[in-house]
């Protein structure tokens, strides 16, 4: 990621510190959900809590976009955790995709192509870090 896009990112998820984070989970889960069924059973029943984990993991990566790398054993186990939810490697593009929708609808007009683009390229190198550490793990049966 470029500079310019590390503040693009940045900025623009500290708009949305403003929203609620509960209606911004329940935002993402129900498209998630919704345009990925199958994916439901994953998750527990019970989803209260659930926005949290995933919000509170990207603020931390959002706060350390410029040191990405001291991440790396925390993205890596994170990852390896999600192997053993059954978390596949196609499933990461589902989750992005309604992860960018959810940030369109919470930040309105602050979504610009440019910031769209930031952010796109912002879970690509998430979700690629996170490919990339299980890439030789054994995927439990
Ligand atoms: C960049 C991408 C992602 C991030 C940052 C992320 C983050 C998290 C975090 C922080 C947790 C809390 C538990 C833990 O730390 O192990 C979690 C749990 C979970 N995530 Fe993700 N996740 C990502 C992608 C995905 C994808 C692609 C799926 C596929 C559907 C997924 C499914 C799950 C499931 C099933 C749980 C466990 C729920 C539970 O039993 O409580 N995640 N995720």
């Amino acid at each position: 990621m470029t500079p310019h896009q590390i503040s693009l990112v940045q900025n623009s998820w500290r708009l949305l510190r403003d929203v609620d984070p509960a209606k911004v989970g329940d935002l993402f889960y129900s498209k998630l959900f919704l345009d990925h069924p199958e994916l439901r059973p994953m998750f527990p029943e019970d989803m209260r809590g659930q926005h949290l984990k995933l919000l509170s993991m990207l603020n931390v990566v959002v706060a350390r976009l410029d040191h990405l790398d001291d991440l790396a054993n925390d993205i890596a186990a994170l990852a390896r955790r999600h192997v053993a939810y059954g978390v596949k490697n196609e499933h990461y593009t589902s989750v992005g995709g309604a992860l960018l929708w959810t940030l369109e609808r919470g930040l309105g007009t602050d979504w610009t192509g440019d910031v769209a683009e930031a952010w796109t390229t912002c879970y690509g190198v998430l979700s690629g870090a996170m490919m990339g550490a299980t890439e030789n793990a054994e995927v439990p049966s």
